[in-house]
């Protein structure tokens, strides 16, 4: 397949001379890089020139091959669908760093070896949560996590720790609409973390498709959400988590 080539330019650092990330990906095909999580993480993140990197659900691979050009030393990518390793390979020899990144096929740490560690976790989970009856194209049918939208969030800190070295950190970006007092939760009982990071984001495409259901949410506590001039916002956070010894 040639894949309709939309170009995304990502300067890396603050200055005019900052290395750049480039990323070539069709948006029918792979989730497109946002702003908001994609680049809020890919921006923020603090790469370790001896960092061995875990990326869950690389999509167009903006995190693993961004990692890999801020110097990881090796860097494991996953996702669950083809169509997006096919991109993040592509992604990767693009920006000269395919030598430093393996691909696998799979959900969450099944591809992963049960004495696999990595000093550094990364992930943009699929965070959308799913009302059962609704049908979405991508990246909608991408992004549902279980009926609050916090399952894979949910496996990322569960099992995290085991593949983690020790000093290792996940880093994530997460929502206000899905569960984040289960999230929250987690991280409280199991891990000292660190928000780098808040920025809050009006609805878009599926979140307003999805906003009765999310109504629904917030009047149990599942979901957090407010408005501003009629308009609904979500907030998202960047975390950094390690596990308590
Ligand atoms: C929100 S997108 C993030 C993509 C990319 N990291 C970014 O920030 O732009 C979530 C990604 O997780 C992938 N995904 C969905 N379910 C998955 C699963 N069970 N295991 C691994 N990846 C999964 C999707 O294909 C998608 O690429």
């Amino acid at each position: 397949m040639q894949p309709k080539r939309h170009t995304m330019r990502i300067p890396l650092g603050k200055g005019n001379d900052a290395q750049t990330l480039v990323l070539e990906y069709d948006p029918l095909a792979v989730y497109a890089p946002t702003a908001y999580s994609s680049v809020l993480l890919v921006r923020n993140i603090d790469v370790q020139p001896d960092d061995v990197a875990l990326d869950l659900g690389t999509g167009s691979g903006v995190y693993a091959v961004g990692i890999a050009l801020r110097g990881a030393r090796r860097v494991v990518a996953v996702d669950i669908h083809e169509s997006a390793l096919e991109t993040a390979q592509h992604n990767a020899e693009l920006n000269d760093v395919s030598a430093r990144i393996q691909f696998r096929r799979g959900s969450m740490f099944d591809p992963i070896g049960d004495d696999e560690k990595f000093s550094l976790i990364v992930s943009n989970p699929p965070c959308l949560p799913d009302p059962g009856d609704i049908d979405l194209m991508i990246p909608g049918t991408i992004m549902l996590s279980g009926p609050d939208g916090a399952h894979h969030a949910t496996v990322l800190l569960e099992q995290g720790p085991a593949h983690l070295l020790p000093e290792g950190r996940i880093v994530f970006v997460y929502p206000s609409t899905s569960n984040p007092r289960k999230i929250f939760g987690l991280l409280d009982q199991h891990y000292e973390y660190d928000i780098l990071a808040e920025i809050d984001i009006p609805f878009y495409l599926h979140f307003l498709e999805l906003w009765d259901y999310l109504r629904d949410l917030k009047a149990q506590d599942i979901s957090e959400f407010h408005e501003k001039a009629g308009v609904p916002y979500r907030t998202y956070w960047l975390i950094e988590a390690r596990p308590k010894p």
